[in-house]
């Protein structure tokens, strides 16, 4: 009989950078106040990179190097690097071949993948594939975005929303019914309407009138993806429960993408879970867009125990969104424990 070898996370790392943007700071910067900000989206601050020097690929690392660290995880034995992120270092040169170089990794490969705020959980979803058919060993995921590269601090429909920040798991073969389980992704490209960064791409290269327009930054109709977010993350949610035979109430944990506390406790209230099995941190951190989930999983891995179901689920740009279902497996100890 063959035994289903499952894709685990084994070991999880974050970065947050240093300076708080507070949305008293915002006050100073938009139209807007702090009373709306918490009450529209539970926002309290974000982090944001004050360095120049510190681009994504800066932010991937430190999350993977507390990753190896905490994980005691030897980084020569690291196949496969797949960073997630629609800001990365460079348009041509992967983030992913950045972090790679970065964090020392001589035995691995690294790649990029893009699906705004739900690439993190196709990123898991392709690196799990990899585990589970047996041509990696160790590969490392990673959600990673420098939101403030693309953020137009003088629009305060989109300045107060994002932050930066960076989160990676690492994933290797379990014959223990633990792991990954399924994924349920669905795209909409007639999303870009809503949602987008206009130029840098190939559609419109930077030019003197892609820079005038602004098109280099984030635009969105933020109330058609607040609708939008929480249908696509309800029923992709459904869907993957009806799959595996579930039903809401065998869930612990719901890991939301953090895009606005409204919507995940939409989400939360229409799956019938209670507020204490809806992880949140979107008050400290705001929207890090591909690393809002394994930064969360990173702040509550101490709440996780072994066999715990969960969904993941996101919803962001492209239109992209989709829900996983996992059971929580055990973290490898650090040297010092
Ligand atoms: N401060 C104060 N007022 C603001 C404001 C701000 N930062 N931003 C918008 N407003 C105003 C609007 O101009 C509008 O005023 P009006 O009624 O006079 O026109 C009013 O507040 C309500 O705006 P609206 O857009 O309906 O607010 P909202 O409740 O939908 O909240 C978002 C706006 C952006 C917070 C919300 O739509 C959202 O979070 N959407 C999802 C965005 C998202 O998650 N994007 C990332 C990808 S996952």
């Amino acid at each position: 009989m063959r035994i289903r070898k499952n894709a685990v996370i084994t070991a999880v790392g974050g970065y947050v950078p240093d300076t708080v943007l507070s949305n008293h700071d915002l006050e100073e910067m938009v139209d807007t106040n702090s009373e709306w900000i918490v009450a529209r989206t539970g926002i309290k601050e974000r982090r944001i990179v004050n360095d120049p020097d510190i681009a994504t690929s800066d932010m991937a690392t430190y999350a993977l190097k507390r990753l190896m660290e905490e994980g005691n995880v030897n980084p020569d034995e690291i196949d496969c690097v797949i960073v997630s992120t629609s800001t990365p270092d460079y348009v041509m040169v992967s983030t992913g071949s950045m972090v790679c170089e970065k964090a020392g990794l001589k035995n691995a490969w690294g790649i990029d993948t893009n699906a705004a705020c739900s690439g993190f959980l196709y990123a898991l979803t392709l690196g799990a594939s990899m585990i589970e058919s047996g041509r990696c060993k160790k590969v490392v995921v990673i959600g990673a975005d420098k939101n403030s590269a693309i953020v137009n601090y003088t629009d305060r429909n989109t300045c107060i929303l994002f932050g930066d920040g960076a989160g990676a798991v690492l994933l290797e073969q379990t014959e223990e019914p633990v792991g990954l389980m399924d994924s349920f992704f669905r795209t909409d490209g007639s999303g870009k309407e809503n949602l987008i960064v206009t130029a840098g791409g190939s559609k419109f290269p930077a030019s003197q009138s892609t820079l005038d327009e602004k098109l280099h930054y984030v635009r969105q109709d933020g109330r058609v993806v607040f609708k939008a977010a929480i249908q696509g993350m309800t029923d992709t949610c459904n869907e993957v429960l009806k799959s595996n035979d579930l039903v809401s109430a065998q869930i612990d944990y719901l890991i939301p993408h953090q895009a606005n506390l409204r919507i995940i406790q939409s989400v939360g209230e229409y799956l019938g879970l209670s507020a204490e099995q809806v992880k949140v941190n979107i008050d400290r951190y705001g929207n890090t867009t591909a690393a809002t989930i394994p930064l969360c999983l990173w702040d509550f891995k101490d709440d996780f125990k072994y066999g715990d179901k969960m969904i993941l689920t996101a919803f962001g740009a492209g239109f992209s969104w989709g829900a996983t279902y996992l059971k929580w497996g055990t973290l490898r100890q650090s040297k010092k424990d």
